[in-house]
Order: C-alpha cells, then sequence, then structure tokens
C-alpha cells in the first residue's frame, strides 16, 4: 500500500473515533515528561494498536497513546509514547504519526526530548529551547518517492525552529524563572551514548545538545511546512570528567524539569490563536 493511502486510512479512522474532532496543535511528549497529559481537558485517548499503519510502542516507559482533547480551550493531539529509530523502526514508521497530524489538521508541531548538554553552562535538568539542529542520523525520512501531496521534493530547511515561537518561549521562561538556554541539538541514532571523543566531536561542530530524536519529526514537518517548536531537557553532562550512564538519574532529571517545560508548552499554546 502506498505511504498516502495509509496515512489517509490512519486519518479516516482517528476522525470517526473522535467524532471529527479538529486539533491545532500536535504535542509529541518526550522522556519523563508525561505529566502534561494531567492538564490536558480530555476529549478521547487512541490507542495506538487501534489505529490503521500507526506503529505501536515498544518501550515500557511509553503507554502509546493518542490524546484529543484542549489546553487552554486549544483543540489539541497529544503523543503520549513516541518512536525512535534505535528500536529498530523505519524512519518512515518514526514520522508516521506527524504526517497524521498534519492531515487532521494540526497547524503546529511541539515536540519535547531529553538530551546531553556538550557545553557550559548547562547542568542537569536544565531546559534548552532549540533553535537549530545538525543532522546525523543514518537515514532521512524524506527519501525516496516524494509524496508530491504533503510538499516539495527538496525541503526547505533555513527556518527548521519557528523563531517566533522561539522568542515567546524566551519571554515565558524569563518571566517564570525557569532555566531555559537556546541552541543547537544534534541528532544521532544511539542507542549507546557517546564516548567522550565523540561529545568533543559533537561540540566542535557547534552543537549545545545531543540526543536520539526530533529531527526525524521535524523534517517530515518541515517538508509539510509545519511550524515547529522544540524543546531539550538536559539529562546528563557531556563536559569534562563524563559520568557513567545512569537511566533513572536521567528520568529523575527530566522529571524535575517537567513543570518548567509543560507551562512553557502550555502557555505558548495558549498564545497562539
Ligand atoms: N547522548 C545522546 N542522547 C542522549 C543523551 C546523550 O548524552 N542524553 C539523553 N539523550
Amino acid at each position: 500500500m502506498e505511504e498516502l493511502n495509509k496515512i489517509q486510512a490512519a486519518v479516516k479512522h482517528i476522525e470517526s473515533a473522535t467524532d471529527g474532532f479538529k486539533p491545532s496543535y500536535g504535542i509529541i511528549l518526550g522522556t519523563g515528561l508525561g505529566a502534561l497529559t494531567h492538564d490536558i481537558d480530555l476529549n478521547v485517548s487512541i490507542d495506538y494498536q487501534d489505529i490503521p499503519h500507526f506503529p505501536t510502542s515498544t518501550v515500557e516507559s511509553h503507554s502509546g497513546k493518542l490524546l484529543f482533547g484542549f489546553i487552554y480551550d486549544k483543540p489539541v493531539v497529544v503523543m503520549q509514547g513516541r518512536f525512535h529509530y534505535y528500536e529498530g523502526y523505519s524512519m518512515q514508521q518514526v514520522t508516521f504519526p506527524v504526517r497524521v497530524m498534519k492531515l487532521l489538521g494540526v497547524k503546529s508541531l511541539f515536540v519535547s526530548n531529553a538530551a546531553g548538554g556538550l557545553v557550559e553552562p548547562f547542568q542537569i535538568s536544565d531546559l534548552m529551547i532549540i533553535r537549530d539542529h545538525i543532522n546525523l542520523f543514518p537515514e532521512n525520512p524524506l527519501r525516496g518517492p516524494n509524496l508530491d501531496e504533503l510538499g516539495d521534493r527538496f525541503t526547505d530547511m533555513s527556518k527548521p525552529y519557528d523563531l517566533s515561537l522561539v522568542e515567546k518561549a524566551r519571554e515565558i521562561a524569563d518571566e517564570h524563572d525557569i532555566r531555559a538556554h537556546e541552541g543547537i541539538y544534534v541528532g544521532v541514532q544511539g542507542p549507546n551514548l557517546e564516548t567522550p571523543a565523540e561529545y568533543e566531536y559533537l561540540r566542535r561542530m557547534g552543537a549545545h545538545a545531543v540526543g536520539m530524536s526530533t529531527i526525524p519529526e521535524n523534517i517530515v514537518a518541515r517538508h509539510m511546512g509545519m511550524p515547529v517548536f522544540a524543546i531539550s531537557v538536559i539529562t546528563d553532562i557531556c563536559y569534562g570528567e563524563i559520568e557513567p550512564v545512569n537511566v533513572p538519574r536521567i528520568i529523575a532529571a527530566a522529571q524535575k524539569a517537567e513543570p518548567g517545560m509543560k507551562l512553557i508548552i502550555e502557555k505558548l499554546i495558549a498564545s497562539l490563536p
């Protein structure tokens, strides 16, 4: 089945399961940032496994649902549980939900992730508003026949992240005394963390934070002309003496930053039409 037909079949299913709910904004929740779901005035939730052609989650900490409802009276769709390339999904699978969101009527995409902080003065549980990225993934979701109905063959990447949303996020963070940097995110395949030499290489390349997600979704969103806002929570420090990875500590670091991240995303959405 052609990719576009699969997307349309998923959209059709969702439209009938939600009674034609039209979300204006899409949110992809990353590691440890699940509490935003408590603030949604929930209309309907759909398990990924019930949506035709939708990939299903493998990581236990993610439950795998699309949530439809309102944040500050704005209609949203929230991906609770995202797909990472390192889990073995194809780039088409990783980005399938973003295309579905677009066809459901989503105007802008909001993404959160966990990332390693490559530069001083980044500290654990700081936030970084992403201004730009460097794509080091070994594959591209747009490779193959172009879906002309969705966008052009050669996607413009001159404005990968919406700078008016970045500015608004900056104001919200300052107003609420939330430690938020701005910077460049470099995306890698994972799932291993980086060696000290690799962290040095990523830093010299000009990146401020490193993670294993977000870029595929961003590329597919930009292909369709969708503005993107993305924000990282810094869960580990990748300069100086590199400490061995500690997953519970990463999750705890993400959870500590969650109220600030949630506030920024919610106030941003509230500020939109
Ligand atoms: N490297 C890659 N991905 C990550 C890291 C890291 O140090 N921390 C959280 N996600």
